[in-house]
């Protein structure tokens, strides 16, 4: 593996590595593997959590960071240069290049240019792998098992890049059941669809959240992309279609799980937090650990 672009190219042996360099790290912390090495963080849209959890991984494995968090309004972006070139320089300063943009497909144009390996941090509506990856690892954790689940992804699949990578991943194991909960807007597109039937992954789509969700043993719930929206009307019309409160989650199974990439805005109310199954503020720390593993793996070849 020399970029991370897309949860396509990893395999189960993989992603069991990433997992045990994940656990090694949760215990140890730190590490100085990679004190020689200088890593680019490139943001052309809003991030809190990848661009931080990703800048912190690199501190505690000895790295350097540079970065730009605003890359439209601060990089030469702004002056019209293109990714293309951008990339190519940069990858010339640097070790490994961390890169989100708003276009789908901008991380496999960067690694046309790019002398270092680029991680996709998510491409507009495209993909997020490091997202998925630490969903992975965190139901792996709570559930014990990526197979034999039956699982709820809920809210907007059409636009949300995490759902779209964290299927591809889901795909690779047995028996397990999809739930895609959205409404009709925002169903998940034909061609990952695709990838869950060539796969013969059972799944089923519905408006409805309540009656599933005491089959499910994980819901995963996204947030409506408001601004992936053509028009505001088109927006409000959905915005606040899911709304997961505390009678409903006592609904579910004890020992289900409840995640969501965040930010979240109406989706889940605050009440659940509490829950023993609101497994995402666990799930967001997991994204520290488990982009530590991926940056030491990316690396240690280079
Ligand atoms: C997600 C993203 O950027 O796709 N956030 C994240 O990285 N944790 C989800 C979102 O913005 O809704």
């Amino acid at each position: 593996m020399k970029h991370l672009i897309s949860t396509k190219n990893i395999d189960i042996k993989t992603l069991n590595d990433i997992f045990q360099l994940a656990d090694y790290y949760k215990k140890e912390q730190q590490s100085n593997i990679l004190s020689r090495k200088i890593i680019a963080s490139i943001f052309y849209e809003p991030s809190t959590r990848t661009r931080l959890s990703f800048e912190a991984a690199a501190l505690k494995l000895g790295a350097k960071i540079i970065s730009t968090e605003n890359a439209s309004q601060f990089s030469s972006a702004a002056k019209g240069e293109t990714l293309e070139d951008t990339i190519k320089i940069v990858s010339s300063y640097t070790d490994l290049i961390v890169l989100r943009h708003f276009e789908k497909g901008a991380s496999k144009k960067a690694i046309t240019v790019s002398a270092v390996p680029i991680i996709n941090a998510g491409d507009g509506t495209g993909e997020h792998p490091t997202q998925a990856i630490l969903d992975a690892y965190t139901i792996y954790n709570a559930l014990k098992a990526l197979n034999n689940l039956k699982i709820a992804l809920v809210g907007d699949l059409l636009n949300g890049r995490t759902i779209h990578s964290l299927l591809i991943l889901l795909s690779l194991y047995k028996n397990n059941t999809i739930y895609l909960v959205s409404p009709k807007e925002l169903k998940l597109p034909n061609a990952n669809k695709k990838i869950l039937s060539n796969k013969k992954i059972k799944f089923m789509e519905s408006e409805n959240l309540k009656n599933i969700l005491p089959k499910i043993d994980l819901l995963y719930m996204t947030r409506i992309q408001k601004e992936r929206f053509k028009s505001a009307k088109d927006f409000e019309k959905v915005k606040n279609v899911y709304r997961l409160t505390k009678k409903m989650v006592s609904t579910m199974k004890k020992s289900s799980i409840v995640m969501h990439p965040l930010p979240r805005i109406n989706e889940i109310a605050k009440e659940v937090d509490s829950d023993s199954r609101a497994a995402y503020f666990r799930q967001a720390q997991n994204g520290l650990f488990v982009r530590m593993a991926i940056l030491e793996l990316l690396l240690k070849k280079f």
